[in-house]
């Protein structure tokens, strides 16, 4: 049975209730985060809390805890659920009012956390990399804003699956932005393409965290924009996130990416951000 939190309280996931005038289900007036965990201790997690901050202010709403309240009430969490790795999603919403668009006066924000096994992909799939088409990117300009109104990722990553494929790749004005729920990189020419940070793509950790890898093992790495046929032509695609972190995209648009198989910067990279893990984590490796 998982604990989860909710507005202060530690409580089994099936007794935690929400009204539904809360904002987030009549408005999806939230926003929330997602960090992983690593035997029981969170990655990243300063870098997760700004990006918190940022999403709460792109909201207009308050920040209702400071950083370390929230490190505290994670590792509870954490720690409640038995360790282990997991992925922690946090949510905060507006809170429960009488439906109106307008900001409500003197309500508090409904604060809600959960963890669930973190489930990258399996080696075999790893070693085999994933299918993705590409799709227009059909969501507002906002998209940096980790915001729970994510139906339009919904829809494109259920497209993609409906094609066959695991990520829809997002393409806005013939630029690619990012995945449904995901950062793309390219390599071409030996270096290392990710999209430029602005408003149509969500400022992943993730993609910092390969960004300052390769800066530190000497990858030249590029923040330029990609075109669709830069896209078509690259020699190796990845996927980035918090709960898969680097997959190779190995088909395309039903068309093999080069080899078809997963690029030698691919496995460069993924080694680099195994040891980094262990090493910021102080993880032995067991395997
Ligand atoms: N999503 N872009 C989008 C649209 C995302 O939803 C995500 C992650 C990312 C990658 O960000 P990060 O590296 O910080 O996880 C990029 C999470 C995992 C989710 O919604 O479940």
């Amino acid at each position: 049975m998982s604990i989860v939190y909710l507005n202060g309280a530690f409580i089994p996931a099936e007794k935690a209730t929400i009204s539904p005038l809360d904002r987030g289900f009549i408005f999806a007036d939230g926003i929330y985060e997602v960090i992983p965990v690593y035997r029981g201790r969170l990655f990243r997690l300063d870098d997760h809390l700004q990006r918190l901050d940022q999403s709460l202010a792109g909201i207009r709403l308050k920040q209702p805890l400071n950083h370390s309240k929230w490190k505290q009430i994670l590792l509870e969490l954490i720690d409640k659920n038995g360790g282990g790795d997991l992925s922690v999603y946090l949510q905060i919403t507006r809170g429960v009012a009488s439906r109106d668009h307008f900001f409500p006066t003197n309500i508090a924000p409904t604060i809600f956390a959960m963890v669930n096994p973190l489930k990258p992909f399996p080696d075999e799939v790893l070693k085999k990399g994933i299918a993705a088409v590409c799709l227009e990117d059909i969501r507002w300009k906002y998209c940096h804003i980790k915001s729970i109104a994510l139906l339009a990722n919904v829809l494109l990553r259920q497209q993609a699956l409906d094609k066959g494929a695991m990520e829809a790749i997002l393409v806005r004005d013939g630029k690619i932005t990012e995945g449904a729920a995901s950062n793309v990189f390219i390599v071409t020419n030996n270096q290392l393409v990710t999209t430029p940070k602005g408003p149509f793509l969500l400022p992943g950790i993730t993609r910092d965290v390969v960004l300052e890898l390769a800066k530190h093992h000497g990858i030249t790495a590029l923040e330029a924009e990609i075109s669709l046929p830069d896209l078509h032509a690259a020699d190796e695609i990845w996927l980035t996130s918090s709960t898969r972190e680097i997959v190779p995209v190995t088909t395309l648009d039903g068309s093999p990416v080069k080899s078809g198989k997963p690029g030698p910067m691919w496995e460069q990279i993924t080694q680099h951000y195994k040891h980094y893990k262990q090493d910021i984590m102080g993880l032995i490796e067991t395997t």
